[in-house]
C-alpha cells in the first residue's frame, strides 16, 4: 500500500528522500533519472506538448507516473502539477484536475497481492508526495479523489478474489464490513427470504451451488429516510450482477473461458464499492444498491437447460442456455427495486455478455437505454469520470427473438443466434424494468479486466465506481 498525501509545501521545501517528478515536453516514451548536485534524484519524464494533453491524457498521465516509480523501484516520490499549464484541461475546472489526481494516484499504486506469499517492501512504493495543495476547497477536491480511488480499490479486491473465498455468502459478510462505521444499513436475504420473495429467477440460478443465493441490499438515506409521517425522496437505484463464479452451468464453459470468471461479480463489487464512497463522502442523497449474488455451479441440483423458472415480477422464463444467468438474477433484482423502494431511476451494471467485447473491444462499456437523456448523462459523465460508455440499441426490432413457445419470454435468442448478443441481454432486462422509470442497463463485461493500455495492473479495473459516483452526486 502506497500512502498517497497532500502538502501546500513545494519541492524546495521537502526532505531528500523524495524523488521529484519533473514533466517535460518531450514524447511520452521519453524519461530521464537524474541525480542533482545536493543528493536529490529528479525524474524527469515526457508528457508530450502541455497545450495539446486532453483530460483522457492526463489521466493516463499520472498513472504512468506511478507505473514509472514502481519500475524504478522509487520509495518516495514527490509530485506537483498545476491546471493553468494545461489548457485543455482547464475548461474541467480545479475540482476535475485535483479529484482525477487522486482518483488516479490511487488506481494507479493498486496491486492485488492476497495470494502472492513473497513481497519485497524495502523497494515498494511507500510514499507519494503531492505537493501545492494548499487551501480547503483543493484539498477537499483531492481527498474526494482519494476516496473514490480507495472504493474502486475495494471493488478491484472483491471482484479479484477467487470464487471459492467469495461465495454469495462470503459476499454479503465482506459488505457489511467494508460499510462499517459508515451510515449505510446492508439487509441480507438468505435462499429462505428469497424464495419468500418468490425471486424464482435467483433462486433457481443458485440452486446448483452449496453456497448461496443471497440478496444484498445497501440502503443509505442520505436526503433523509422516509417515516410514517414523511415521504422521503424517492431513491436512485443502483443494480450489480453477482455471480461469484460462472462455469456455464450446465451449458459448461469451454477451457480458457472458464478462469477468470471469479470477476462475473464486477457489477455487485462496483455497486459495494461505490456505496462505499458515497456514504463515506456523505452525499446528500438517497441510494439503494441491490446485488443478487449466486454461484452459477453444476452439479445434480443445477438448473437444467429447457427448465422453466418464475421471476418475481410474475412472468415465466424458459432457460435455453444455462450460461445467460447474469440476465436471470438481475431481472428478479430490478423487480425487487421497484415494488420495494420505487427508485427515481435505475442503473445496472453487470459483466453480462461476451458480447459486448466483441462489438467494442476492451475501452469502453455498453450502455443501453430508451432515455436519451439518461444515456446523455452516463456518457457526459463516463468521459468525466474516465469510466467510458459507448451506446447500443433497444429496439423493439430485436424483441422477437426473445418470444418463448412454452414461457412468456427465453433467456436467449430461441434459435440459438449469436448475433446481437450484447442487445438481447439488454432486451431480456427490459421486460422486468418498470414501464415509466429512466432505466440504463451498462455491460461492463470490457471493462471487467484491464488492458495494457489502461495502466493499471493485471486484473479488475473497478469500473464503473468513479462515473456511479459522479452520477450519484449529478443526478
Ligand atoms: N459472465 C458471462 C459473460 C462474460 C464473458 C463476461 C466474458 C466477461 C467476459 C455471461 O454470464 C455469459 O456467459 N454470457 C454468455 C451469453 C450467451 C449464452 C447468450 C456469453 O456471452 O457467451
Ligand atoms: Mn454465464
Ligand atoms: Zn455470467
Amino acid at each position: 500500500m502506497t500512502k498517497i498525501i497532500a502538502t501546500p509545501k513545494s519541492y524546495s521545501d521537502i526532505a531528500t528522500k523524495y524523488c521529484q517528478i519533473v514533466l517535460t515536453e518531450d514524447k511520452t516514451s521519453w524519461h530521464r533519472l537524474v541525480e542533482k548536485a545536493d543528493g536529490t534524484i529528479e525524474y524527469r519524464m515526457g508528457a508530450g506538448k502541455w497545450a495539446a494533453l486532453t483530460p483522457r491524457q492526463y489521466r493516463t498521465l499520472i498513472r504512468s507516473i506511478v507505473q514509472a516509480a514502481k519500475q524504478h523501484q522509487l520509495t518516495h516520490i514527490a509530485l506537483q502539477v498545476a491546471l493553468s499549464d494545461f489548457p485543455k484541461l482547464t475548461e474541467m475546472g480545479s475540482e476535475w484536475f485535483l479529484r482525477t489526481l487522486g482518483e488516479n494516484l490511487e488506481l494507479a499504486q493498486y496491486e492485488f497481492r492476497r495470494y502472492k506469499t513473497k513481497r519485497d517492501e524495502k523497494n515498494e512504493l511507500q510514499e507519494i508526495l503531492v505537493c501545492g495543495i494548499s487551501s480547503p476547497v483543493e484539498k477537499q477536491s483531492f481527498s474526494t479523489g482519494i476516496t473514490v480511488g480507495k472504493a474502486a480499490n475495494l471493488t478491484r479486491d472483491i471482484a479479484n478474489t477467487c470464487g471459492e473465498d467469495m461465495t454469495p455468502n462470503k459476499l454479503a459478510v465482506a459488505t457489511k464490513s467494508l460499510l462499517k462505521g459508515t451510515t449505510a444499513v446492508v439487509k441480507i436475504l438468505d435462499k429462505a427470504a428469497i424464495k419468500k420473495e418468490k425471486m424464482g429467477l435467483l433462486e433457481v440460478v443458485g440452486k446448483g451451488a452449496s453456497d448461496g443465493p443471497s440478496l444484498i441490499v445497501i440502503e443509505y438515506w442520505g436526503a433523509g429516510k422516509p417515516t410514517k409521517n414523511k415521504q422521503s425522496e424517492a431513491p436512485i437505484a443502483l443494480i450489480g450482477k453477482g455471480i461469484t463464479y460462472d462455469s456455464g452451468g450446465l451449458n459448461v464453459k469451454p477451457a480458457g473461458f472458464m478462469h477468470e470468471m471469479h470477476m462475473d461479480m464486477s457489477g455487485g463489487a462496483a455497486m459495494i464499492g461505490a456505496m462505499q464512497a458515497i456514504a463515506t463522502l456523505g452525499i446528500k442523497k438517497n441510494v439503494v444498491a441491490i446485488i443478487p449474488a449466486a454461484e452459477n455451479a453444476i452439479s445434480s441440483e443445477s438448473m437444467r437447460a429447457g427448465d422453466i423458472a418464475t421471476s418475481m415480477s410474475g412472468k415465466t422464463v424458459e432457460i435455453l442456455h444455462t450460461d445467460a444467468e447474469g440476465r436471470l438474477v438481475l431481472a428478479d433484482a430490478m423487480t425487487y427495486a421497484t415494488t420495494h423502494y420505487k427508485p427515481r431511476v435505475i442503473i445496472d451494471a453487470a459483466t453480462l455478455t461476451g458480447a459486448s467485447l466483441v462489438a467494442l473491444g476492451s475501452f469502453a462499456s455498453v450502455v443501453m437505454t430508451t432515455d436519451d437523456t439518461l444515456r446523455d448523462t452516463l456518457m457526459r459523465l463516463g468521459e468525466k469520470s474516465g469510466d467510458l460508455l459507448w451506446p447500443l440499441p433497444l429496439w423493439d426490432e430485436y424483441k422477437q427473438s426473445l418470444k418463448s413457445t412454452r414461457a412468456d419470454i427465453s433467456n436467449i435468442a430461441t434459435n440459438f443466434s449469436r448475433e446481437a448478443g450484447c442487445i438481447e441481454g439488454g432486451i431480456f432486462l427490459s421486460h422486468f424494468a418498470p414501464k415509466k422509470t429512466p432505466w440504463a442497463h451498462l455491460d461492463i463485461a470490457p471493462r471487467m479486466n484491464s488492458v495494457v493500455q489502461d495502466k493499471l495492473s493485471k486484473g479488475a479495473t473497478g469500473e464503473p465506481v468513479r462515473l456511479l459516483v459522479r452520477f450519484v452526486e449529478e443526478y
